[in-house]
């Protein structure tokens, strides 16, 4: 079959992977096959076990794979074959040198580019789908620019707003598509190629078009503002603590106000996930070197109020537990950063854990999507902890509980029964406010909610 475009993913993780099958899925004349270095990944986005969860995925890729959707380690062959290739690696923070703990490392994005110079041999349009540093399209027009063979190649910002748990919705209802390109003929027709492909299912007031640097720059923007979000009710939470406030009753109070809106005024204990702390210490490392310390450092506090969060978690089991957890076994319901997903990057689980062992606690683990991810991110660390996939069995014998991720699943347990199977006195920590509070107080727990008093059987 003669396919009317090639669309070619470079990285097929939690991005590129679902983005790619709902294209596929949508534009049934575009042949899109998705590659990366990582043969296991692709192996597994040929079966029936995707190496990502995310609810309604395995629906949409089984509809489009083999007939237009391609998975392949085979590179070289893809950047030939492609028309237009989006690049969907990853841009964690780096590591090492100057700006570690700050700036993106750019390391997997520039081998791409390198990789579409080796191996192209006609006019292509390269898509950035990863979150990048305001500029770097320009970066990526050099190396292309010198790919000694006169091919002209335009670069588009198509920065992607999906959120895990949630992402095949995102992508098949988006809020909006950001298309970013120079403003010139070339530009302006490769974008409108772009749009082309998205115009296929999402209406044209949705797909806004920008140049090139508002697109990048506005998703490290949207999510620091998500992420602040968070960290400003957080925040409250902590002084709803200290005056009896309560801190779901001014959520919803603040909320009701249509300019300010209820979402992501949920109190917790703190956001996760692989971008907001990287995107935005990535803003805040762009402001400095622009010599805007001001502007960096009122970002900067959205990060460290979130660190302070999860840090208040911890000390106020340690507090409550009467100044010590030695040998206690607590029992922590989800390790994933965020409920509907098996990802634990940054997760404030990790926290916690570690944490907790360092005071010698014994941890069972317990989380529908995450343990082998949990597994892996407590792997060395020294102390007791168990990975259980039945809740019963973690909260078995255990002290406390401590729900670290809004699973769906945790609200609906038998509390009656996890209460009798617990050593007394039995306490929650409820990191995320899902659990109904009274009612545990009535079977018997000690209950300490987020930014809410707290409901004790003690004198
Ligand atoms: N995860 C999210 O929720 C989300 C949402 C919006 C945007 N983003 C952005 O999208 C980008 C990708 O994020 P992700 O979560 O999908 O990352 P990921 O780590 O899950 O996937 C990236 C993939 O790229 C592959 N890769 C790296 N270098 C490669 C190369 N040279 N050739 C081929 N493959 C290569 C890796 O093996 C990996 O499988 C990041 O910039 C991220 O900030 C992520």
């Amino acid at each position: 079959m003669k396919f009317k475009k090639n669309i070619l993913c470079i990285g097929a993780g939690y991005v590129g992977g679902p983005t790619m099958a709902v294209i596929a899925a949508k534009c049934p004349d575009c042949k899109v096959t998705v590659v990366d270095i990582n043969a296991e990944r692709i192996r597994a986005w040929g079966t029936d076990q995707l190496p990502i969860f995310e609810p309604g995925l395995l629906a949409v890729v089984r509809e489009a794979r083999g007939r237009n959707l391609f998975f392949s380690t085979d590179i070289a062959a893809g950047i030939r074959e492609a028309d237009i290739i989006f690049v969907s690696v990853n841009t964690p923070t780096k590591t090492f040198g100057h700006g570690a703990g700050m700036a993106s490392d750019l390391q997997y994005w520039e081998k791409t580019a390198h990789e579409i110079v080796a191996h192209s041999d006609r006019a292509k349009i390269i898509v950035e789908k990863s979150t990048l540093p305001v500029r770097t399209a320009e970066a990526m027009e050099r190396i292309l620019q010198e790919n000694k063979k006169g091919i002209p190649f335009e670069v588009i910002s198509n920065p992607e707003f999906l959120a895990e748990g949630s992402a095949v919705r995102d992508l098949l209802e988006p809020d909006r598509v950001l298309i970013g390109s120079r403003q010139t003929e070339t530009g302006l027709r490769a974008a409108r190629e772009i749009v082309d492909i998205f115009a296929s299912w999402v209406a044209a007031e949705r797909i806004i078009t920008t140049n090139l640097w508002s697109a990048e720059l506005s998703k490290l923007v949207a999510n620091a503002f998500l992420a602040q979000r968070i960290s400003s009710i957080n925040a409250v939470s902590a002084l709803c603590e200290k005056t009896g406030a309560d801190v779901g009753e001014i959520s919803f109070a603040v909320g009701s106000d249509s300019r300010i809106g209820r979402r992501f005024l949920n109190a917790s204990i703190g956001f996760g996930g692989s971008c907001f702390k990287k995107d935005i210490l990535n803003l805040v490392y762009i402001s400095r070197s622009y010599g805007l310390n001001e502007v960096a450092d009122y970002w900067e506090a959205v990060v460290r109020m979130n660190e302070y969060q999860q840090e208040r978690f911890v000390q106020t089991i340690i507090r409550e537990m009467f100044h010590t957890v030695v040998g206690k076994k607590i029992a922590m319901l989800g390790f994933a950063f965020k409920a509907d997903t098996g990802d634990t990057r940054e997760s404030p689980g990790i926290h916690v854990a570690r944490k907790l062992l360092e005071e010698q606690a014994v941890l069972a683990i317990t989380d529908p999507q995450a343990l082998d991810n949990a597994r892996r991110d407590l792997a060395g660390l020294a102390g007791a902890v168990e990975f259980e996939p039945d809740p019963y069995r973690a909260a078995a014998d255990a002290q406390a509980l401590a729900v670290v991720t809004e699973w769906e699943a945790f609200k609906k347990l038998d509390y009656e029964k996890i209460f009798a199977s617990m050593r007394k006195p039995a306490f929650v920590f409820d990191g995320r406010n899902i659990l109904d509070h009274r009612k545990l107080f009535e079977i018997g727990f000690n209950v300490f909610p987020l930014g809410k008093p707290s409901l004790t059987h003690f004198a």
